[in-house]
């Protein structure tokens, strides 16, 4: 759509403190201004472990803010959890709350958010379901890992682990007050996590650049988001001393984050997000793996901004035609995937997956409102089946066609 045609509104309300060390030169003074007594700490217990919450209390204390953690904060956060911390949010009478971690920490202290000044359910604001009407308490987050663009974005994922889905609470309200983006946070990240979460990043940058929601300012941050990743997530990826590349990656995030806060995401987080809900993927390795699979089938919808993401990773293409260069694409990506490890496939994993287990994924994945309808083609549940026959390694069971070996096996 040409842009004279277009209207649409951008917010980008969340300060960034950008820098090495900006945590312990920034947070205690910065929290002050709001003239607040006790902050609720929510993270992992992970970062107890590593003696980092332990430093930040100590940080917070010295200037005279008390503060409570909740530390039992689980990958792709739980609806009970986020009730049990909103409890103790409540008990503590904090007024304030503190993100420490990487997204599901971020996306578990915004649902604490949202039912400490909201009553009910955290699943009462499911997308689809109430909205929320009051202010969330002051939110600041500090992103400890790359790629999930949390801390500038407007919605928070709680997993029903009695039903097996992730759910969606999505409010200007939730969006944060402060990121505090701080690299030398992610030195003592682990490869496999820097590979998997910079990818993450990447595919948020490239779903809201080719999504339906993009628009010029989003196309900004996109772009810039995939050229800082494209130059440094493979150095980062193979040395955490790094600290530049580290540092490139931890922002590129951010502005990912910042670019899909409004332009949404697609077809790639609709199919990974009932891969972690039912079998517990890691999120960023299902949108990693997923990524190729799901630019071939995009491809046709929008050449001209394949063609540039393309011309981002090989800048020989900027010879060759739109439909040539975006066709090269998805090599490209697998090439990148290749060089941080990323596997091609689930192939060796143990788990096979029958027509029926696929199926259930692919309900899920067309049922997922809040990205299916951002996708620059439209989906068709036949296509996600087809998509997900490609990553997954399939059972064959009694009638299924022996091609699906084949598939298997390379
Ligand atoms: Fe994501």
């Amino acid at each position: 759509m040409n842009l004279s045609q277009k209207t649409f509104s951008s917010t980008l309300p969340t300060d960034i403190i950008f820098g090495v060390d900006s945590v312990k030169s920034n947070l205690p003074a910065k929290m002050k201004e709001f003239n607040k007594s006790k902050v609720f700490i929510g993270t992992d217990p992970g970062l107890v472990t590593a003696g980092i919450i332990d430093k930040i209390q100590t940080l917070l204390k010295d200037e005279g803010i008390d503060s409570v953690v909740f530390s039992e904060v689980e990958p792709n956060p739980h609806a009970d959890t986020v009730m049990r911390g909103a409890q103790l949010y409540k008990n503590e009478s904090c007024d304030m709350i503190l993100a420490i971690g990487g997204g599901s920490a971020m996306d578990f202290t915004k649902a604490v958010g949202a039912v400490a000044t909201n009553s009910g359910h955290i699943l009462d604001y499911r997308r689809g379901k109430n909205t929320l009407s009051n202010e969330i308490p002051l939110l600041f987050c500090i992103p400890t890992t790359v790629g999930t663009g949390a801390e500038v974005t407007a919605v928070s994922v709680v997993t029903d682990s009695g039903a097996g889905r992730k759910y969606v609470v999505s409010s200007p309200l939730l969006i944060p007050k402060i990121a505090f983006v701080d690299p030398s946070l992610t030195k003592s990240l682990p490869n496999h996590v820097v590979a998997s979460t910079g990818m993450d990043a990447l595919v948020h940058a490239i779903e809201a650049y080719t999504g339906v929601k993009s628009t010029p300012i989003t196309d900004g941050l996109a772009l810039q988001a995939i050229k800082m990743l494209k130059e440094n997530l493979p150095a980062s990826y193979a040395h955490p001393d790094n600290l530049e590349a580290r540092a490139q990656v931890h922002l590129a995030s951010t502005i990912a984050g910042m670019a899909f806060g409004i332009a949404g995401v697609g077809l790639v987080h609709s199919c990974s997000h009932p891969m972690s809900a039912l079998y517990q993927v890691p999120h960023g390795l299902a949108n990693a793996v997923l990524l190729p699979y799901v630019l071939d089938y995009n491809l046709i919808a929008n050449y001209k901004k394949y063609a540039e993401i393309a011309r981002i990773f090989d800048s020989s293409l900027i010879l060759e035609n739109d439909m040539t260069a975006a066709n090269e694409l998805v090599v490209l990506i697998e090439q990148f995937n290749a060089s941080v490890d990323i596997p091609a496939d689930f192939g060796s994993t143990e788990k096979l997956f029958t027509e029926e287990m696929i199926h259930q994924l692919a309900e899920d994945a067309m049922d997922d409102i809040g990205t299916i309808p951002n996708n620059p083609r439209k989906v068709k549940k036949e296509d996600v089946i087809q998509i997900y026959k490609k990553v997954l390694p399939l059972s064959l069971t009694k009638g299924e066609p022996e091609k699906y070996l084949t598939m298997v096996n390379g």
